[in-house]
Parts: C-alpha cells; structure tokens; sequence
C-alpha cells in the first residue's frame, strides 16, 4: 500500500513538510467555517486526520470527534495530543468505513493523483454523514496553481529574465503530461498532487451525493509560495477551496438529483 507506506515515512517530519492549513489561514474562514457546524451534541469524523492538528478547533465543538487516518505514524502522533474526547481509526478512506456522524471535517486529502480514488473518498464521506448533516472539505486549487506560476513569470519579467530563461526547476511543478494537466494533476515538492478546478468540485460533490453545495476560497499569504515574495504582489492571495456540502434530511425517489 503505497499511500499509506508514503505518510508513514512522513511520520515526525510532519510539522515542517506538511503545510498548516489553519496557520497559515489569513482570514482564520477554516475556523470560522467549523464554527457554523459546532454543536457538542454531534459527532465529527476527522477524516484524515494526520497529527491531529484541527483537534483543538473540533474537540470543544463537538461531542466526540473521530480521527481516520491511512497513517499508524501519524496516528501515534496524533494520540498524544490530550483531548478527552479523541478516539482514532487506522483506515484507508478509499475503502468504505464503518462509522457515522452529523459533521465531517476533511483537510487536503482528496488530492490522490489517481483521479478515480478521490471520487471513491469523497462518496466513502458521504457514505459516513448523517442525513442532515455536513462536511467541510478543503482541496488544493488548480487555478491558484497556474495563477501562482503566472505571477512567477511577471516577477522574474519585471526583474529582466524572460519566461523562456526561467530556470526549468522553478517551474517544476508543471513536468506531467497534457492530460495531467487537464485532470489537475501537478507536482508539489515532486509528488503528484491533485488539484481542482471551482466548476469540477460541483460535480464531483453532487455526484458523491452531496447537496447544498459552496465552495469558497480558503486564503494563504504569497509566503505560502515563495520564500520572498516581493511586496507588490499583494491579493488575489493564493488559495485552496473550502467546500462545504450537505446530506439531504430525507432521501425520497422523487427528490431531484442534486
Ligand atoms: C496533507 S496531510 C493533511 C493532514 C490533516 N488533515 C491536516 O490538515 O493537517 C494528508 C493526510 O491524509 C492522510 N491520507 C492520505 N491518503 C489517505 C487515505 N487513502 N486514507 C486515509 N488517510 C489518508 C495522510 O496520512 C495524511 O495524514
């Protein structure tokens, strides 16, 4: 099992290699998101949940919070956090799971490079939230990728060097083939990452079964992408999407398909 040797390795180099959504939040949307869904007498499913960094968000929220993740590494990690009310699941989310909840938190996840694998995560989610419930999803962007790269190009052009003098490693993260690119599949720090477009995630999540589908952008600052940015390169600021989505409150034949 690749995916999960790959995060095992990853083990106790996590705090540095792995980016902290919620540091790095300029608008702190991803807490302020969770807090729309709290309610302490529900129960969250930390889906891939990693050392366990949204637990100090979800712990006082919810009742109970869950933590799946595919890494036994991470998961130890995560355990010694003290969080009374933290159970955890070594599981791969590609695989159905036997678990239900009214909230499902899921952060940078979903963004196998085998396109089919996060469609069959998104529906294992579904599958776990309650009828009424919801989920927050967050997933890397594709457009704040390119968007990322077109604004490396105007920085080095104002600097004096023309795109096609650009040092090919700056630009690394475009090495796959035309179809990778299509289907959102760029290179960060050389590993096949999956990234979405705005249009794509609502047909993704309603063919998950998803409804009452938003999707908004979740704001980093440019230190996210470069180590100096200059200081004209101000907003739009790189982002990832923040998706929250709903489960119908009661399945009918007659309903229509969301
Ligand atoms: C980028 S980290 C994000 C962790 C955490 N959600 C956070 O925001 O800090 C990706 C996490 O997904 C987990 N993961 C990757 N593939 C998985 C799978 N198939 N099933 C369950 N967890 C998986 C990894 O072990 C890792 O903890």
């Amino acid at each position: 099992m690749e995916e999960r040797a790959h995060w095992n390795r990853i083990g106790s180099a996590y705090q540095d290699e792995i980016f902290d959504v919620f540091r790095s939040d300029r608008n702190k949307l991803l807490s302020a998101t969770i807090q729309k869904f709290a309610n302490t007498e529900h129960t969250v499913i930390d889906f891939g949940c990693g050392v366990g960094r949204a637990f100090e968000f979800l712990s006082p929220s919810f009742r109970s919070v869950f933590g799946v993740d595919i890494s036994d590494s991470l998961l130890t990690l995560a355990k010694k956090r003290e969080f009374n009310n933290v159970t955890f699941k070594q599981h791969d989310l590609t695989k159905p799971l036997k678990a239900s909840a009214e909230f499902g938190f899921c952060c940078n996840v979903v963004m196998l490079p085998e396109v089919d694998l996060n469609k069959m995560m998104l529906k294992n989610i579904r599958q776990c939230i309650k009828p009424g419930g919801h989920v927050v999803i967050v997933v890397p962007s594709l457009d704040s990728f390119i968007y990322s790269a077109w604004q490396l190009i105007n920085w080095n052009k104002k600097e004096g060097t023309l795109p096609e003098d650009i040092d090919a490693s700056e630009l690394a993260g475009f090495k796959g083939t035309k179809t990778d690119l299509i289907q959102g599949i760029v290179r960060i720090d050389n590993v096949k990452t999956k990234h979405y477009l705005e249009p794509e995630l609502r047909v993704l999540f309603a063919d998950a079964g998803f409804s009452e589908i938003v999707v908004n952008k979740l704001e980093y600052d440019w230190t996210s992408e470069f180590s100096n940015p200059p200081k004209w390169m101000k907003e739009p600021y790189p982002w990832d999407w923040i998706v929250e989505a709903g489960v119908w409150e009661i399945e009918t034949s007659s309903r229509p398909k969301p």
